[in-house]
């Protein structure tokens, strides 16, 4: 299982469906001929027998193979595994608390772009929701595929896995979804702003838009919490120009100067792109902000402690603004 960045990738448009047991794989026409005002059905992409998936030709300059990064401090071939630690169970938890606050009541269709081994599907699904994962990564499907292997039958038909890159989700699944997910996946893009568009264009009118990525202005924290100076002083860094970013100016409090994170880890960048694109925001969680320097430590019997305590702290400033990550909530207006 190599769960690479994307950009690693020559995305190509297969149906991944869940569970594979006595369920053909749908061709990838099936997939791209979906009509556009609405998601694809969940029959259609499931239960389409017959061809195999055609690969696509050539790639858009975008998605040339490029390294872009590593899942937040951990090397992506261990993501599974990282989602199984607190950090990653935290996390998990603390996104969902927040979706459930926002999403409409379950049976709606949420899609999932890099939607990695699927535990928000997962939990979703469980929910009563029908659920689209579109990923990138044939081994991260794989592993999404095993964790559904081993849920009730009733939850895994509601679940559906594609293969491709999120930035052609309108494409690959169609547009009119009632939210769309999206955490964890900016980093691996080289700018944030085409995926995040597509985002915006294929949720409905109304409907939510989540995103999850780095706090870029406060990664330095981590690495000071665990008495790693010199990686702190790096990350606090010197100020470099915006205009090599792409990404929004940012200035240091108290006159000092302050690192200009890439695009895609700032999160007054991210939101700004979101309501460019016509949606408005609706809240803004942060993630992680006491345990984020605790490493592969797996969660232990206050597991629910832990949770509330970085729920709380994530509700609110000024402990939000040193979290590791930011959760965007926005509601698309048009
Ligand atoms: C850190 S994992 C997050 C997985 C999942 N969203 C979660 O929160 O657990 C990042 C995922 O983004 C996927 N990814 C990277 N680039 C992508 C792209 N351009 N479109 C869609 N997914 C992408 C990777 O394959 C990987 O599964």
């Amino acid at each position: 299982m190599q769960p690479s960045p994307a950009s690693d990738r020559h995305p190509s448009v297969h149906d991944h469906s869940v569970p594979t047991r006595g369920r053909p794989p749908a061709s990838g026409r099936e997939i791209r001929d979906q009509p556009t005002g609405g998601p694809p059905s969940r029959r259609t992409i499931t239960r389409v027998p017959g061809r195999r998936p055609e690969p696509r030709r050539g790639r858009p300059a975008e998605c040339e193979p490029q390294v872009l990064g590593v899942v937040d401090g951990t090397e992506t071939a261990d993501y599974v595994a990282h989602t199984a630690t607190l950090r990653g169970v935290v996390r998990q938890r603390l996104v969902t608390r927040a979706l459930v606050e926002h999403l409409p009541p379950p049976p709606a269709r949420l899609l999932d772009i890099g939607g990695g081994n699927g535990v928000q599907a997962l939990e979703f699904a469980r929910r009563g929701y029908e659920v689209t994962v579109c990923e990138p990564d044939p081994g991260m499907l794989v592993e999404a595929r095993r964790a559904l292997a081993d849920a009730p039958e009733v939850v895994r038909r509601r679940v559906a896995l594609v293969e491709g890159d999120g930035r052609e989700a309108a494409r690959l699944v169609g547009i009119g979804w009632d939210a769309t997910f999206c955490h964890g996946v900016i980093m691996f893009v080289p700018e944030p702003a085409p995926l995040l568009e597509v985002l915006v264009e294929v949720t409905r009118p109304g409907g939510i838009i989540s995103v999850v990525g780095k706090n870029g202005p406060a990664l330095a924290l981590r690495a000071g919490l665990q008495g790693r100076w010199q990686d702190t002083t790096a990350q606090l860094g010197e100020p470099t120009p915006a205009a090599s970013t792409g990404s929004a100016t940012s200035t240091g409090a108290a006159g000092q100067p302050a690192v200009i994170p890439p695009g895609g880890d700032d999160p007054a960048n991210v939101s700004a792109i979101l309501t460019a694109a016509g949606t408005r925001p609706l809240a803004r969680y942060g993630i992680r902000i006491f345990t984020d320097h605790l490493g592969d430590t797996p969660p232990g019997p206050d597991l629910d402690a832990v949770v509330d305590a970085e729920w709380a702290a994530g509700t609110r400033d000024p402990y939000r603004g040193i979290a590791r990550l930011i959760h965007h909530v926005h509601c698309r207006l048009r």
